[in-house]
Parts: C-alpha cells; structure tokens; sequence
C-alpha cells in the first residue's frame, strides 16, 4: 500500500511509536478558520497554524484536533463538507497541510482531523448530482429522499425537527424531500449504501497516507438509520437518551448498526502503523458509550459529563468515578472536555449563579439576554475555571482542550445579530444565541489589527477586554493563565504514570482529594470558605495564596498539585 513510506517517516519524527499514544494524551483543539490568520483575508488558515508551532510546543501539549478545514460554504462553521480531500482555498492547500504535518510531527505533536460522514454539504458533487438525477436514481441513493405526505406531496414525509432548529425535510424542485438532521445544507448520507461507505474509508486512507494520527468523528452516533415505513412521529421518539426507548431502537441515533460501520474504519486504521486513532463524538446514554470507545470500533469516545457539570464537588466525583470505572470495564482510556466550540466557555459557565438549572443551561440563557442576566462574575468564573483545569490535568485518561481556555477567555456574549453566523440562530429565529461566542478569533497580541490574529479585520468582531488576555499579555506573566497551563502541562508529563487514581481521606460534599500512582496528590476545594490543606509538598496551584507553605489552608475554588514531602 501506499502509506508504507508515509507512516514509515511518521513513526520517524514522532515519539516512540506507542501504538496507544492516545490513552493519556492532551489534545488541543484548533478552529482553524478562528486561529491564525496568515493572509488577512480574516479568516484563520493552515499557514496560520505553522506559524503558531512554537507557541503550541511551548503549551507542551501532545495533539492538535483541527476542526474542518475543507472547502464549504460555512453554513455550519465547516461542518458542511463541500470535499473530504482538500483544503479550502481560503485556508491553503494541500501542500500547507502537508508542511503543518511534518513540522507539527517535528515538535512531537501528533495531528487529528475531523471526518464528517454523517452529512455532506449540499454543494458536494454528490449532491449536486442527486439534484440533477431523477427519482429512484443510484445518485439520489446516496442520500435520503422520500416523497412528501398529502394527495400532492407538499408535506414532509414525517415531522420531525432539525437538530438546528425547523423541520428535518427540505424539498427539491421535483417535489421530492431530502433528510437534513442539521442545517438543509447539510444533507444526510444513507449509510445503508455501499458507495457511501467506500468513498468514507477511501478518505480515511487519504489522510491516513498523508501522515494524519487520527479522526475526530463528527456526530459518531447518527450514521445508521432505520426508515422503513411509516416513520415514527416525533413525539414517540424525541429523546435517545433518557431511557425511555428500549437501547438502540431508536430510528435515528445510536442503532446497535453503527458499529458495523466503524468494525470496517478500524481495519483500515489498523493497517497503518502505529494503528490510526479515532474518537468519537457520540451524545449518547453513557451505558452506550463503550461500543463507541471499543478496540475493534472508533477506540475512544468523548465523555461530555464534566463539560455539563455544575461546579460542584459532588458532582465532579460522580462524574469522574462512573467514568473511570466504564474506561476501565470497556478497556479504553476516558476523555475529558470542560470546553469546545459547541458550548459556552467553562470561564463563563462558572462565573454564572447556580440556581435550579443546570450552568451550561443557564450559559445559554445569559447569552439570550445578550450578557445582561444572570449576572457574570468573570473574577469568579476565572478562578474556578482554573482551579478546574488543574483538577482534570491531574485524571487519568486524555484531556482535551480547546483554543483559547488558555487565555482563560470568557464566552464573546455580544456579537451582533448581523453578523451571528451559527445557523442555530436563525433556524431557531432567535431563541437559541448559537455557538459564535466561542468561535471568536484568538487574540494574539495586546493590540493592533484583530489582536494579532491577522492584518485585518477578523471574520468575527473580538471585544476589547480580548487586549488584556491576549498571548502577548499573558507570556511573560507567571501568573497568568497561560502560565498556569504551560507549568501544568510541563509537570503532567513528569507526573503521569500509570492511568489509575484513589480517593484520599479529605474528600467529601466540598473537597476533592485524590493520589496518583507515584505520590502526585490533587486537591480542590469547591465550597466557599478555606479548608486545611493536606499535608504535602505544594508544587503548582491554580492561583497563587498567601503562604500556600505555611498556613496550610486552601482556599475556595482553588486546586492544589502536591506530592510527597515535607511541609506537613
Ligand atoms: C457536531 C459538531 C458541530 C456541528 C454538528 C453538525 O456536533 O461538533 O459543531 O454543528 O456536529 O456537523
């Protein structure tokens, strides 16, 4: 096969070639188009990020994750796919991925891309195709076409709803409709149709030749569907998750058959080598998500539990304790995820009251009333954004982490409604602010055109209070966040061990304290008042207290690294 040379040259320039690099891995999260702008054209792009290398070895993480690069009409941020095996112009070619690869591969940091298949875009050659070709046609059986309801077929053929908001049916000039789970530009693939599983694992070969380590799998557990007639009405099947179905009858989500499909995705990963590593974003019941994270499937899955956490230490523990043991039972490693570019910043999500709901919840709402109520303590939601970070750098498993946590940036809560671009926010007219909050462009330095994002204006208006956190600001600052995190990330790779943890004595409704194989203790305190630190030698925390050493106290909504020593 081709990739003999390829992988050959990969193993080469990155680290031992530990087939499970992954299992304990951080990985970043780029967006590209809000990343690096190397034109000013305002649009991040790949020679943006090869200009940022240094800055992403210096964080000292393992992987980067870029969200979609490829040609696309951005009707959904690049989730709409125009061409699996290119890059859009507007963010270079192929010879820059290439280069991004290689010299990312040179500072040690492996290369994850995000593979789309539940959806292509409408402007894919597929589709356009299907457009063209009459009913019944090979090309429209690629996709899910069906003729509408009512004597002239001007209904949708069932009610249900997008997940952007709106009806899940589009209608083409000849009367027929297609199935849209997002936006109408994003027109489902029928997975039942062999092409369609060719071209994917062609395309999994494509990257996987070019040196690529691994696949972000986009809406993992929406590929197989069951629509044999009648489709069921919405109201019996809104939910897959809350059990209210019996496990994988549900005829759109996570079906017992999706797994089929990634069997075949894993004999192509493993024909490289070291094998090529997927994670799957699969919103579904956690019972379900070890057929997503198994050895002969995707390999790992995202746990999106403690990205919907409340702060709170109960919580926490519930959280990280179920998800360790289902890693364990399920032989994979878990992940965790405070942030990405579908929510609102945990910064934010933390800084906002706790009443009934849940924060993520009242995240959305906030952004709703434009950033006006709940009322945000940024100070607040900062502090225990960091006290957070320190406590999931210390689990066991991958970490995860998204462009601009770094900075500790809050969610951008005031773009206006003219320049929204998330298509939650139309479809839902309004009642859903949409994800752009996140997708901000990063600012690189305190001042000057787009924060040093580009030349020129970015694609996304950045606030002002973006000067003050921006890189520039922040390096040479030991206490910033971005020191916190470079400090962090430098001690997880000479803590980290093997991929176990214990509850220590301390721990209760208030306080996390847990050990690490070799000594490495990590304690938080989520309550609201100091509690005695235990004893131990204090190497890092999350900000910096009035003689942590001596009056061993931690105070509120901090963390603490300790290991074995002196001091108590
Ligand atoms: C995933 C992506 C999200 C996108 C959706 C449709 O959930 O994370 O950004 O809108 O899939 O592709």
């Amino acid at each position: 096969m081709s990739s003999a040379r390829t992988t050959h040259q990969v193993r080469d320039q990155v680290r031992p070639a530990a087939a499970e690099w992954w299992r304990q891995a951080v990985v970043y999260q780029i967006y590209p188009r809000s990343f690096a702008d190397s034109d000013g054209n305002g649009l991040g792009d790949l020679r943006g990020v090869i200009s940022r290398i240094p800055y992403l070895a210096e964080l000292g993480i393992d992987a980067v994750w870029l969200s979609p690069f490829y040609p696309s009409a951005l009707a959904d941020g690049g989730y709409d796919v125009d061409d699996y095996r290119d890059v859009d112009p507007r963010l270079g070619t192929l010879a820059d991925f290439d280069e991004m690869t290689t010299r990312l591969h040179a500072q040690r940091i492996r290369v994850i891309v995000d593979i789309v298949p539940n959806h292509t875009s409408s402007r894919h050659a597929w589709f356009r195709e299907a457009l063209a070709a009459p009913k019944g046609s090979p090309a429209r059986s690629r996709y899910i076409f069906r003729d509408g309801l009512g004597p002239d077929g001007s209904q949708p053929p069932s009610d249900w709803v997008s997940l952007f908001g709106g009806p899940a049916w589009a209608r083409v000039p000849d009367g027929q409709w297609y199935l849209h789970l997002f936006a109408p530009e994003q027109p489902d693939l029928n997975w039942d149709n062999r092409e369609v599983r060719d071209e994917f694992l062609a395309t999994l070969r494509f990257w996987s030749d070019r040196g690529v380590d691994g696949f972000r799998v986009d809406v993992a557990h929406g590929l197989a569907k069951n629509l044999a007639e009648p489709l069921e009405p919405i109201a019996g099947i809104k939910n897959h998750i809350d059990g209210a179905l019996p496990p994988g009858s549900h005829p759109l989500w996570d079906r017992n058959e999706v797994h089929d499909i990634y069997a075949e995705w894993r004999r192509v990963f493993n024909e490289y080598d070291p094998p090529r590593a997927a994670v799957a974003e699969a919103w579904v019941h956690p019972s379900r998500r070890p057929r997503y994270a198994s050895p002969d499937g995707l390999g790992q899955a995202f746990n999106f539990e403690l990205l919907e956490a409340n702060w709170s230490a109960g919580e926490f523990l519930r959280v990280i304790t179920d998800n360790l043991s289902d890693a364990q039972r399920q032989g994979s490693s878990t992940t965790w995820v405070l942030s990405n570019h579908d929510v609102v910043r945990h910064a934010t999500r933390y800084g906002l009251p706790t009443g009934d709901r849940r924060d993520h919840q009242t995240a959305r709402q906030w952004l709703l009333s434009g950033g006006t109520s709940p009322r945000l303590d940024r100070g607040l939601g900062l502090r225990r954004a960091r006290a957070a970070i320190l406590l999931m750098l210390a689990l066991p498993g991958s970490a995860y982490l998204y462009q601009g946590e770094e900075l500790g940036l809050h969610e951008v809560h005031d773009i206006p409604s003219e320049l929204v671009q998330d298509p939650a926010y139309a479809r839902s007219r309004g009642a859903d602010k949409g994800r752009d909050g996140c997708r901000v462009p990063l600012p690189w330095t305190a001042d000057g055109p787009s924060f040093g994002f580009g030349a020129g204006p970015a694609h996304l208006p950045q606030p002002a209070w973006f000067g003050p956190l921006s890189v520039q600001a922040q390096e040479r600052d030991p206490a910033s966040t971005l020191s916190l995190y470079r400090d962090a990330l430098r001690w997880r790779r000479t803590l980290q061990t093997a991929e176990s943890m214990e509850w220590m004595p301390g721990t209760n409704g208030q306080v996390l304290h847990f050990a690490r194989p070799g000594g490495w203790r990590c304690v938080t305190n989520f309550g609201p008042g100091p509690v005695p630190l235990p004893h131990g030698t204090v190497i890092l925390t999350s900000v910096p207290f009035e003689g942590s050493a001596h009056s061993r106290q931690l105070p509120a909504d901090t963390t603490a690294w300790l290991r074995p020593g002196q001091n108590g």
